[in-house]
């Protein structure tokens, strides 16, 4: 039996759960709102657990976090965050301040139960279970946003947030347009360097003979051309963040030159015998298969496992069906909102946004809508209004079907299987070794599943 304190200013919603707590064999102590917590805890209640709601009279969830946190006179307790409406950054900030575990209402008994056995047994695996979270709270703002509900999004933003606690270097993986740099930027906004420089230094972009110079800057007359002085990146970055995209593109030469900046945290600008001690963190981004490089001798073991430290995958779109409608509807109220339109997506219109494979991900999406938002005729923007999507798409038949839950399993996962292949050769133009690397399975068994479906 454990001490289990609850947090919630909703009478109805905290004693429900306390009633769950105890019926779960748990000591249960209801607190309504922050101040009223933090008061318990500081009369002696030894609390083995907190459920903490987010939206409080006073002080905040946030609030009170922040002060369990920072208060040496209480004992560090695993909380557990909840909330109506989960947003990208109240996840974010959740996590930063050390939360065990971010839920949205309503939590199921069995949830409950799966979270306290984990936090008891503490074990810190990544979340699982259903948070069907509304998309409703994320403002539209210029701040960089990484949004999402998807569960894999969800996973994606409690990482940032416990990243965000540390200066480890952070390798950001994914295709094309899956929000890399985003990632980078709220990072850096969550971070304690925020006050400092988020620079960003993209490696494919610069001639190779100008990367040196560009991240390590250079003395007067360090070679021709160098007329003047130059703060190189990594300086400018000195209390901030480094964000080094494309990182799969640097050539060699500099991998090791990096390498050496990583270990001993000071540069030498070019044609010059200054060493200039720096404090950045460095975030790398990559839609390369850097490993893959590695095993080809393109890319420094050494470097990889020294970048690698925190690795964030963000998973491409069509893997994320969740998140297609609500970045819809989020980027077209950010392009109606100047203009002052209302438009909205018709039942026809959503289903063609489900269907497609967006191979371009979440960049694609948001021009897909800035683009149909400055054509669309109407108020509703209708499934015809879309229609230039299918120039870029795989046949409709072939895409993963976003519902199968009415199906038999086997049914279900042949259909899977079907929709996978189809659309894994369609992506590799044919070519099955390029389509089996995508599906993460053998050219052979490629074959034979091609076969067995009747494939050709
Ligand atoms: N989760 C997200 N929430 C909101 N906007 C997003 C999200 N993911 C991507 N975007 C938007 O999509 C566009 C592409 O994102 P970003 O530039 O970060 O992608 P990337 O992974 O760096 O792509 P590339 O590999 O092509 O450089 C940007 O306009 C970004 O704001
Ligand atoms: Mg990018």
């Amino acid at each position: 039996m454990a001490t289990i304190l609850v947090v919630d200013d909703d009478d109805a919603f905290r004693e429900g759960l306390a009633e769950t707590l105890s019926d779960l064999g748990h000591r249960v102590v209801q607190a309504p709102s922050g101040e009223a917590a933090l008061q318990v805890l500081h009369g002696g209640l030894a609390a083995d657990c907190i459920f903490l709601d987010f939206r409080l009279p006073g002080l905040d969830g946030l609030g009170v976090l922040e002060r369990l946190r920072g208060d040496a006179a209480l004992k560090p307790v695993p909380v557990v965050m909840l909330t109506a409406h989960a947003t990208s950054d109240n996840t974010i900030g959740a996590m930063r301040l050390g939360a065990f575990e971010h839920l949205t209402k309503p939590v199921g008994r069995n949830d409950i139960a799966v979270l306290l056995e984990r936090i008891f047994s503490a074990s810190q695996r990544p979340a699982t279970g259903p948070d069907e979270a509304p998309f409703a709270g994320e403002p539209i703002s210029d701040r960089p946003l990484l949004l999402g509900v998807s569960e894999a999004m969800r996973a994606v933003q409690k990482q940032l947030g416990r990243a965000a606690t540390s200066d480890a270097t952070v390798l950001i993986t994914g295709e094309t347009g899956t929000g890399k740099e985003v990632a980078a930027r709220v990072l850096h906004e969550a971070s304690r360097r925020r006050d400092g420089q988020f620079v960003a230094v993209n490696c494919a972009a610069i001639p190779h003979d100008l990367l040196e110079s560009e991240l390590f800057g250079h003395g007067k007359g360090a070679f021709t051309g160098a007329a003047t002085e130059r703060t190189g990146r990594i300086v400018e970055a000195d209390g901030g963040t480094l964000f080094l995209d494309e990182i799969g593109d640097m050539p060699p030469a500099m991998q090791a030159k990096l390498l050496r900046v990583l270990q001993e945290k000071n540069v030498t600008p070019l044609g010059t015998s200054r060493t200039l001690p720096v404090d950045v963190r460095v975030v790398a981004a990559t839609h390369r298969d850097l490993d893959a490089m590695v095993s080809a001798g393109e890319f420094r073991q050494d470097l990889l496992y020294r970048l690698n430290v925190i690795p964030l995958h963000l998973p491409p779109l069509r893997e994320r069906i969740a998140d297609i409608l609500p970045l819809a509807e989020h980027f077209l109220a950010a392009a109606t909102k100047p203009a002052h339109r209302v438009m909205h997506l018709s039942a026809q219109a959503q289903r063609r946004l489900v269907g497609h494979p967006w191979p371009g991900n979440v960049r694609e999406l948001k021009n897909a809508i800035e683009r149909v938002c400055s054509l669309a005729p109407g108020p509703a923007i209708t499934g015809d209004d879309l229609a230039f999507l299918r120039g870029t798409s795989v046949p409709a038949e072939h895409v993963l079907p976003a519902d199968l839950a009415d199906l038999p399993l086997a049914e279900a996962i042949e259909r899977v299987e079907r929709a996978m292949i189809v659309r894994a050769l369609a992506l590799a133009s044919g070519n099955r070794a390029d389509a089996a690397r995508r599906l993460g399975i053998s050219r052979q068994s490629l074959y034979t599943k091609m076969a067995g479906l009747g494939l050709n």
